[in-house]
């Protein structure tokens, strides 16, 4: 018996811009809010390694794209840098940059590898934070300008695009949690970045469609879904209101091109509306996407706090539940998050029950492990943990493509170890070891496996690994 994956699937994996390209302030690029935040706090750093510190993606591009050929990858994903393209973040071009994707591209499809092209990965241009970041509509604007200078340079040659990457994070990280730059908490202004985020991906939508390419374009969402940790009714009012917050408020946008109405009942509740002008739901409508990534890494579990609604504002919601940990759950020793694989399951089943079943990939699964090094034999990481994480995310997901799932492919994240927001390099995540003082690459044993899946299109049932 072997799980068979359906004629032509994605087989792949995804990574960043800014967490791979290295080279930060060279080629014509300006800083972002990453840079700068590391040379104002290094110490908010794992290590203190900041983002200049990765593989080095703008010089090994040629190397690293031989490896994903290895690992018979069919498909790749990866941003372009804001910052990079257009230094000023509204104006001029920079020709060594279109030079440099231009390359990368071109290399991806000399080797049979589609590119997967995402816009934004947490990596504002400076100028355009200094500016107001997300928070200045003019932003929305100069971001629209530079996806369409994306979608003219490279949209002959790239048919798979994507607006933003986790739009939820910068928000969450950024203006309401601490753990991204501007440190902002205040959850008006998160509310805030959060819409004008939905009406940059529907205004590049909407031009990418105007320009016929023939392609197909889409956003990656993290969904986490969200579980009641017990049936006592505020319990499973807490969950909702985090599937609320953390999910449905990009998903139903993306797939439906409008906000839940409950979710708007409940930011008026609580005066946390953000303004709206005339002419924003049809623009948000026109936002509905082609194609749909999911990153699932793991669930959140809902404890409802003491009091289900806090009259007080500023409304945060850590005042309505606790999340992620709960007793006798599956954890991943070496991180310390849960391992729930049926997740992927049911969110297949929740888009194609509540959303039309929409075409979607798993845009990113994987398993971050810290001290990986101690897994070293004979010069190969031994991650056999990986290789089952893999496999029985695959299992479940192939059981929602039986089921009637409209899913298309599989990315891991990621392709090589790589820089982290804050964690630097505590937890690697990649298919093939970095050595970061040598830069020496060597693939994992993760990655002959998923080579070998991907070679078959899936894997035998009962042979382990
Ligand atoms: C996701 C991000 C990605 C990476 C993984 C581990 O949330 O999209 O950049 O850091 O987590």
């Amino acid at each position: 018996m072997h799980y068979q994956f359906p004629h032509n699937f994605w087989w792949g994996s995804a990574s960043s811009a800014p967490q791979t390209e290295g080279d930060s302030l060279n080629g014509g690029k300006s800083a972002t809010i990453w840079d700068h935040w590391f040379s104002q706090q290094p110490s908010r750093f794992h290590q203190q390694i900041g983002p200049a510190e990765t593989s080095g993606f703008y010089r090994h591009w040629r190397e690293d794209i031989a490896l994903l050929k290895q690992l018979n990858h069919n498909s790749f994903r990866t941003s372009l840098s804001w910052a990079r393209l257009i230094p000023d973040g509204s104006g001029a071009v920079n020709p060594q940059a279109v030079s440099f994707y231009n390359q990368l591209i071109d290399e991806l499809l000399a080797q049979g590898i589609t590119p997967f092209i995402n816009l934004f990965h947490f990596d504002m241009p400076l100028v355009m934070q200094q500016a107001g970041g997300w928070e200045n509509r003019e932003v929305v604007n100069a971001y629209a300008r530079y996806a369409d200078h994306c979608f003219q340079l490279f949209g002959d040659r790239v048919k798979h695009w994507f607006t933003f990457n986790e739009p939820i994070v910068p928000v969450e990280g950024g203006y309401l949690y601490d753990f991204h730059y501007p440190n902002v908490v205040d959850f008006r202004r998160a509310a805030t970045v959060a819409y004008h985020t939905m009406l940059a991906h529907a205004l590049a939508v909407k031009n990418y469609r105007q320009r016929q390419q023939g392609g197909e374009i889409g956003i990656i969402l993290n969904l986490t879904p969200s579980y009641a940790r017990s049936e006592h009714p505020a319990d499973k009012q807490a969950a909702n209101i985090a599937d609320l917050m953390f999910n449905r408020s990009f998903l139903d946008p993306a797939l439906r091109g409008s906000y839940p109405p409950e979710l708007l009942t409940l930011l008026k509740r609580h005066q946390q509306l953000p303004l709206c002008q005339p002419g924003d739901s049809e623009l948000l409508a026109a936002g509905v996407v082609d194609l749909l990534g999911i990153n699932y890494y793991q669930p959140r579990r809902i404890k409802c706090r003491d009091s289900l609604v806090n009259p007080d504002s500023p409304f945060m919601p850590e005042w309505f539940f606790d999340h992620y940990e709960m007793p006798g759950r599956k954890m991943n020793p070496y991180r310390g998050w849960e391992i729930y694989e049926p997740g992927i399951y049911d969110i297949l089943t929740l888009l194609r029950e509540n959303y039309g079943n929409p075409r979607c990939f798993i845009s990113e699964n994987g398993m971050g492990v810290e001290n990986e090094q101690r897994f070293a034999q004979h010069g190969q990481i031994q991650d056999d943990y990986r290789i089952e994480f893999v496999r029985e995310h695959l299992q479940w997901l192939h059981r929602g493509i039986a089921e009637g799932s409209n899913c298309l492919g599989y990315h891991m994240w990621t392709f090589i170890d790589n820089w982290s927001w804050c964690n630097a390099y505590k937890n690697r995540y990649g298919f093939v070891q970095l050595d970061l003082a040598s830069q020496q690459r060597s693939i994992k044993k993760s990655g002959e496996w998923f080579a070998r899946t991907a070679a078959e299109n899936g894997f035998p049932v009962n042979i382990f690994p």
